[in-house]
């Protein structure tokens, strides 16, 4: 494993960090088993990962009692990044909504610290940008009280654009990372946001890359019409219908040849891609199994291989979903 340091931080990441959204159990299909989740962790852990990413909405609190069961006694010694500010309404279908009030954000922490069952939480972030009044200072403020009360060691933010972002730095220079996603096949990071944290090419602050594999996509395993249950996200995902599933499949197609080639699978050139990019830090990568672990650190073997980056170029440059 390699491990990157998070600018102005302790935190030392390893270069892919363990995403816990479809351990949760819900939104991810019915093939999630509590049993086999905990091996994937475990073998996460294995294979020299520290950091887990996971957050209060996936599986509504599940994926951080799995998480600190798998880990015992380890979750003291790993990086668990968490997230607050999202609820839900279960008698609307799950809806779910941002609330960034402080009172909601410190209820939030209290509830992640239990189901965790650790005393400080590494790395805690906003998950999604404020849907109501709460101003973004009154959100930092609980942020930072938080970490004076040692509740939170550091915080972030997800999913926010490059101008509340810039405001963010601007009143918490503190921050620790934006989470943002960025593959091959979503770029839209390399537009204002890479600009943001790597100003004239210096990295400022961390970038936590998620959606990797573009949910599973880019791993080359669908054929092309997939076929998911209701209760799996990408049953009503675009990216795996038509038209954009066509517009893809000439890029899946080489990373399947190339991979081949180098007998790696395709899922580890799409996180070696993201690892190379200017502006990220490290990637957040959503597994259920233990071979899928298995299978996507090897994208640390390709991160020096300059011909065969050189060779992929032009299919990643002109695919556009
Ligand atoms: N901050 C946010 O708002 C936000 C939003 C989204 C995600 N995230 C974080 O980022 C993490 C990663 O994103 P993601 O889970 O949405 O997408 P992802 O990492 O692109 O895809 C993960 C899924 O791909 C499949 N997969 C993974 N490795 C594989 C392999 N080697 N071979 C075959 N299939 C493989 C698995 O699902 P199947 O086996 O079912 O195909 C896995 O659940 C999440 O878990 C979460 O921690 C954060």
């Amino acid at each position: 494993m390699k491990y990157r340091t998070l600018p102005r931080t302790d935190l030392q990441l390893s270069a892919i960090g363990f995403g816990c959204w479809a351990i949760g159990g819900k939104w991810w299909g019915d093939d999630v088993d509590d049993a086999r989740s905990i091996a994937a962790i475990r073998a996460a852990l294995d294979h020299g990962i520290n950091w887990f990413d996971t957050a209060p909405l996936y599986g509504h609190g599940h994926a951080e009692e799995l998480l600190a069961e798998a880990l015992g006694s380890k979750r003291h010694d790993v990086i668990i990044a968490s997230k607050v500010g999202v609820r839900w309404k279960e008698q609307l279908n799950d809806h779910a909504f941002s609330d960034l009030s402080p009172d909601h954000i410190i209820e939030d922490c209290e509830c992640i610290l239990r189901r965790l069952r650790i005393d400080t939480i590494p790395l805690l972030q906003v998950h999604w940008p404020c849907e109501c009044d709460t101003p973004l200072e009154a959100t930092l403020e609980a942020l930072m009280a938080l970490r004076e009360g040692g509740k939170i060691r550091h915080f972030g933010l997800c999913n926010y654009a490059s101008r509340p972002l810039t405001q963010a730095l601007a009143y918490a220079p503190e921050l620790a990372c934006l989470q943002t996603p960025y593959s091959m096949l979503r770029r839209e990071f390399e537009f204002a946001l890479r600009d943001t944290v790597a100003p004239a090419g210096e990295q400022t602050l961390g970038v936590l890359a998620y959606e990797t594999l573009c949910r599973g996509l880019l791993t080359g395993k669908f054929g092309p019409a997939p076929r998911f249950p209701s209760t799996d996200l990408r049953h009503s995902d675009d990216r795996f219908r038509e038209p954009l599933l066509s517009r893809a499949q000439p890029l899946i197609s080489a990373l399947r040849v190339v991979g081949s080639k180098l007998n790696v699978p395709p899922a580890a050139l799409a996180i070696a891609w993201v690892l190379r990019q200017p502006g990220v830090s490290v990637a957040i990568v959503g597994a259920k199994r233990p071979e899928q672990v298995a299978d996507n650190v090897r994208a640390l073997e390709l991160l020096g291989r300059e011909k065969v980056w050189q060779a992929l170029a032009p299919h990643i440059d002109r695919t556009r979903v």
